[in-house]
């Protein structure tokens, strides 16, 4: 890895966050625009996220000095995806809930069929914020984020994870099969943030490799803390239902673990994640910023 000392990148959340909002706001069609009622219930499903994602390719990309141009498209996307796959998580056939980001859930709001319907349509328009001709200036870098999120968001990433998560319901599956549930329905989109941003910066393959087991870990920590939270927070403070994994018998780490070892883990999994940036030094900085941000969240 051979990358300037000279010129560290800056850490900028607040203003990346900012810039994240505004790309998401731009890509969404008006909510005036026909049918109306399922572009208004796509705004309202992409509203008050932490955009914990797009943060992660913001950041990655300071890492490597991307342009933050060539990161706006990527960033977007996978935040379509990611508040798709919480319209459908919350659904009845789902985890039937009716609280999210502090709100009514999509299907509560308006009904199942716009929830289903805006699922379907905030992932289709992740595709083509992607696949925009000023996403990249290189064809084959733009290619491969695609493939990135194709891959991460189905089957053999999030979807499939989810469909683990649903049929471990009231079972006691083996630690290795949980992280690999973990690893799919979370910790695939989480990686994809850090591989997108690789992508976008044409980035080495071992730097490459760096980011993406950051980003496992990261992904797979970051699960772990939200079966965590889902046992020992509020409804209020999380903006969703609380106690909802025991109440459905999901297979989470406090299930099998403990309460206490699950924190525990979920601590020794960030400290690992942080490591796989060593070969970074400073200029990792914003990334470690970041992560020191997740691990002291408590929604
Ligand atoms: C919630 O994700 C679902 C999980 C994958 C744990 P977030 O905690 O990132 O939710 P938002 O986007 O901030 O609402
Ligand atoms: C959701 O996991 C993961 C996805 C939406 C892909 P959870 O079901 O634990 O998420 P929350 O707790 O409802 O946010
Ligand atoms: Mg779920
Ligand atoms: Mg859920
Ligand atoms: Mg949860």
């Amino acid at each position: 890895m051979t990358l300037p000392e000279s010129s560290l990148p800056a850490t900028d959340l607040g203003g990346y966050l900012h810039r994240a909002e505004r790309v998401l706001a731009a890509a969404l069609p008006p909510a005036d625009t026909d049918p109306a009622r399922l572009h208004e219930a796509m705004r309202y499903a992409c509203r008050g996220g932490k955009r914990l994602r797009a943060l992660l390719t913001y950041c990655a990309g300071a890492v490597l000095g991307v342009d933050l141009n060539k990161l706006d498209a990527p960033a977007c996307a996978l935040e379509l995806i990611h508040a798709y796959s919480l319209v459908h998580d919350d659904l009845p056939a789902m985890d039937d809930d009716d609280l999210r980001r502090g709100q009514p859930t999509t299907h509560v709001a308006y009904d199942e069929a716009t929830a289903i319907l805006v699922g379907d349509a905030l992932q289709t328009l992740a595709f083509r914020v992607l696949a925009e001709p000023q996403t990249h200036t290189s064809p084959a870098a733009q290619l491969q984020m695609l493939r990135l999120l194709a891959d991460a968001a189905g089957s053999l990433g999030m979807v499939g994870g989810q469909a683990v998560d649903i049929e471990s319901e009231h079972l006691k599956i083996p630690l290795a099969r949980l992280e690999s549930l973990h690893a799919r329905k979370t910790g695939a989109l989480i990686r994809c943030g850090l591989e997108l941003a690789a992508a976008a910066g044409e980035a080495d393959a071992e730097q490459t490799r760096a980011l993406s087991e950051f980003g496992r870990l990261l992904g797979l920590a970051y699960q772990i803390q939200d079966d965590v939270l889902d046992e020992s927070s509020s409804t209020a403070v999380l903006g969703k239902t609380q106690g909802k994994d025991r109440a459905q018998e999901k297979s989470t780490y406090p299930a099998l673990l403990g309460f206490d070892a699950a924190k525990a883990l979920a601590s020794e999994t960030f400290a690992r994640a942080r490591g796989a940036l060593d070969g970074f030094g400073a200029r990792a900085a914003p990334l470690l910023a970041l992560a020191a941000t997740i691990e002291q969240r408590d929604h």
